[in-house]
């Protein structure tokens, strides 16, 4: 690969040991990836943050570096809130560990922003190189906002926040982002009156055909929530790290993908409404649980007008980033008033909050595909609306 000056010298560890570890497991990286350069990233997204899925080796080797974030780097949602998880049942065990954890990261420089959905909180722009690990964040980054990055690796997403370097390969490259698969829908008329949760479930589907393809979707016109419920489904069921839609998604209106949209030969694939529908299969349930990605704020909006004035029945959690309460106040205020429990900085997934809980009902495509592997139970798919009436026993 092509070094650098300050390549060179990270790789010589005149920026510290610690830092040349890094720049060595970056540059395997790139070797095995064909890179022939590393390109400097924007910010950085670090993921195996929860002590759930690290465990103690993963502890003991972030005890071991000893350097500094030298761009801004956040974490990936950890395995409870960084307060109040005495009230939500987390095992004092587990907390001990998480923390630790926490304190790792943060002396290494890593800003404590858990979430899956840091976009809301930093400044991305088009065309922007990023090292970001959470698979819907990725597909978010790169499809929603026309960013630039590869599904990163805890470890890799850490050398990169250590290094501000990343190899240059797949995702970065342009010619790598165009699409490979497209779909259709059967009928697409009916997808006018969709939710997040049907474009969650249509996610479900096309990433199981998808793979790793990078699909580019015909006849839809989702919004930005909805796209963020599409692509977290499609990285969960399949690895689909950036999708276009066509007239939507910014880099489906540039000259040069428009000019491959009409010549490349794409595998057509339709898709039946009906296929989407049948993911919304009837169950008893014994807890709902949204905010699979992290709520938005108009997201957060929808859900305090729809509990407003009722009361939960059982188990109901609403998963945010704490960074999200400054702006969401009265609003989750009139949430926890229905007796649902806000729950900032962790994910259904990733804490042991819904480990063997029964049936969980969602509105998230890749909570519905998570949610039975990692936690041990039952997911029922549905939409906001009917979360809501289940959950308060309507
Ligand atoms: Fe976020 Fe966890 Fe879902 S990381 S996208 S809430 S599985």
């Amino acid at each position: 690969m092509e070094l650098d000056t300050y390549d060179q010298a990270l790789l010589n560890g005149e920026h510290g040991e610690s830092r040349q570890k890094m720049m060595e497991i970056l540059l395997a990286l790139g070797k095995i990836f064909d890179a022939e350069r590393f390109i400097p990233v924007k910010s950085v997204q670090v993921s195996g943050a929860s002590f759930k899925t690290i465990g103690d080796a993963g502890l003991e080797w972030l005890s071991s570096i000893d350097a500094k974030a030298v761009v801004p780097a956040f974490l990936n949602p950890i395995g409870m809130p960084r307060e109040g998880w005495e009230e939500l049942g987390i095992p004092g065990s587990f907390a001990e560990k998480q923390k630790q954890v926490n304190e790792a990261y943060i002396r290494l420089g890593i800003r404590p922003t858990c979430t899956c959905t840091p976009y809301y909180f930093s400044i991305v722009e088009r065309g922007d190189h990023l090292a970001w690990s959470e698979s819907s964040a990725v597909s978010y980054a790169n499809s929603v906002l026309g960013a630039r990055t590869n599904r990163e690796g805890g470890p890799s997403a850490l050398a990169a926040a250590l290094t501000g370097k990343t190899p240059e390969y797949g995702l970065h490259i342009v010619k790598n982002r165009l699409p490979k698969i497209e779909f259709r829908l059967d009928d697409p008329e009916a997808t006018k009156n969709w939710t997040n949760a049907e474009y969650g479930a249509l996610g479900v589907v096309a990433g199981a055909v998808a793979g790793n393809k990078i699909p580019l979707f015909m006849d839809i016109r989702p919004n930005r929530d909805m796209l963020k419920s599409l692509g977290a489904a499609m990285a969960a069921s399949g690895a689909v790290a950036l999708y276009h839609v066509n007239g939507i998604t910014p880099e489906s209106r540039f000259p040069f993908f428009k000019k491959h949209f009409a010549e490349d030969d794409l595998e057509v694939v339709t898709i039946e409404v009906a296929e989407v529908l049948n993911v919304f299969a009837e169950l008893e349930v014994t807890a709902v649980a949204i905010g699979c990605p992290h709520l938005s704020k108009e997201e957060v909006t929808r859900v305090a007008q729809l509990l407003s004035g009722k009361k939960t029945v059982m188990p109901f959690y609403v998963f945010i980033a704490e960074e999200m309460r400054a702006s969401c106040s009265a609003e989750l205020g009139i949430i926890e008033k229905s007796g649902a429990k806000v729950v900032p900085d962790t994910c259904m997934v990733v804490s042991p909050l819904m480990d063997h809980t029964g049936s969980v009902m969602t509105n998230s495509g890749k909570a519905f595909s998570y949610l039975p592997g990692m936690c041990g139970v039952t997911p029922r798919m549905g939409t906001l609306e009917e979360c809501v009436r289940v959950g308060c026993g309507e």
